[in-house]
């Protein structure tokens, strides 16, 4: 068979839905002004799908910031990855500033979050240590996993009992091996709003030798009494062996770190495919980043108004009798019953009537029969907005109750491509 006829038949478990949803469920683009209140197909709507926990995103002294770094040094230097051409005062200066936040002894900073995660595991491990990991963790935890050439134990999220199991039978192969043993997991999961159970992951350190890595790209700026992250929140962030965000989130720019100590991230500097084979980051990004940590350091009512609309959102939600799930974050689920005819009925009503954008997750994401709207509450919303969102729900859950949306001969149609 051809290999490109294969890949036009069979468009992949996304793709194949692409004719109906491509540009509306799908590759929406949401113009303006990064805000709450931005504009989808013409029409203004009220924004719950940004990561920009903090609202620096728009911020005028970050935009004034990024402005002057990309008048003064442009978007190419330094040219050359950071270990040839490419490193920079300004560099070493945000991995120091970085180190100090998070109360790590050191940082090496990373272009892409995905990117980095990846190749840090692949940095870390040889074929003979082993990884254990949360069933639940984002795609590039899964990937890394995929790259690295030893054994792999994956364990049912959040579940310590089969974390310890599973440590069990990574000790005795690795005992067998002579190798060490990663367990990874997240600060907080992007779609339950949960955090990872860290306290009783570290205690597991008492009986078992590992070394943990955590992914806090949603908690960085988020969590914790500083802002440092779900280590600093459960009081365990001297216990995170190697700690990871990235800057796409409360940061609202591109890039990432990891953090830990210095040994360790001084073997990553020379041994960190992703950062020794490409181009460092470009100085608007390093300056835009120092600016921004200074802010999330100096204005700590930037995450007190997050956590004001947080607040506000979730207990209302779970006022007005929604399910919510177990969230301990600002990422707020909203589950509902439906199938798939409903699930799109449910965004489309959102959005053409109600103005309201959210993301939405369906099966395989979520078991079958499962709507989960994500709403991701930031500090640049207002206590109207989480009102009016919470009315549109309201009105939503009952058509959705009474069956308004189970047009499946409408959705048949569209996603046989008739309609
Ligand atoms: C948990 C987690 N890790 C890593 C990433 C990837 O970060 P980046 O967007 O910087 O590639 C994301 C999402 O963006 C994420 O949610």
């Amino acid at each position: 068979m051809d290999l490109f006829e294969k890949l036009k038949k069979n468009q992949g478990p996304l793709g194949q839905h692409s004719h109906f949803s491509e540009g509306y469920y799908m590759f929406p683009k949401l113009e303006g002004e990064i805000s709450p209140r931005m504009h989808f197909q013409g029409k203004e709507m009220l924004t719950w799908s940004l990561n920009n926990y903090l609202g620096l995103a728009n911020h005028p002294e970050i935009r004034k910031a990024d402005a002057d770094a990309a008048r003064d040094w442009g978007m190419a230097y330094p040219m050359g990855a950071r270990m040839m051409s490419g490193n920079t005062n300004q560099h070493e200066l945000l991995e120091q500033e970085l180190a100090d936040f998070v109360k790590k002894e050191s940082v090496l900073l990373l272009n892409y979050g995905y990117q980095g995660v990846l190749s840090v595991i692949d940095a870390l491990v040889d074929r003979k240590d082993v990884i254990v990991y949360d069933a639940e963790s984002h795609a590039c935890i899964i990937d890394g996993v995929r790259l690295h050439m030893g054994k792999r134990f994956v364990y049912a999220h959040n579940d310590m009992a089969n974390l310890e199991k599973q440590l069990e039978r990574a000790t005795k192969l690795a005992e067998q091996t002579g190798g060490g043993i990663l367990v990874i997991t997240e600060g907080v999961f992007g779609m339950s709003g949960n955090m990872g159970d860290l306290k009783s992951v570290v205690a597991l350190k008492k009986k078992f030798n590992f070394r943990l890595l955590v992914d806090d790209a949603h908690g960085f700026g988020t969590m914790g009494e500083t802002g440092a992250g779900c280590g600093e929140e459960q009081g365990v962030q001297d216990e995170i062996d190697i700690y990871f965000s990235t800057f796409a989130k409360s940061m609202a720019s591109i890039g990432a770190f990891v953090a830990g100590d210095k040994d360790i991230m001084y073997y990553l500097k020379y041994n960190i495919r992703s950062q020794i084979f490409a181009k460092s980051l470009p100085m608007p990004f390093v300056v835009g980043a120092r600016k921004r940590l200074e802010l999330i350091r100096t204005q700590p009512e930037l995450k007190d108004n997050l956590w004001k609309v947080v607040n506000a959102l979730q207990n209302g939600l779970k006022e007005r009798g929604f399910d919510i799930g177990t969230t301990q974050s600002p990422v707020t689920p909203v589950i509902l019953k439906g199938g798939l005819a409903d699930a799109v009925g449910v965004i489309k009503d959102l959005r053409d009537n109600f103005r309201i954008f959210c993301s939405a997750v369906i099966y395989p994401v979520v078991p079958k029969g499962i709507i989960l709207l994500r709403l991701i509450p930031t500090a640049a919303h207002t206590l109207e907005d989480v009102e009016e969102t919470i009315s549109a729900f309201e009105a939503v859950k009952g058509k959705l109750f009474n069956g308004v949306y189970q047009n499946e001969e409408k959705l048949k149609q569209m996603i046989e491509g008739e309609a």
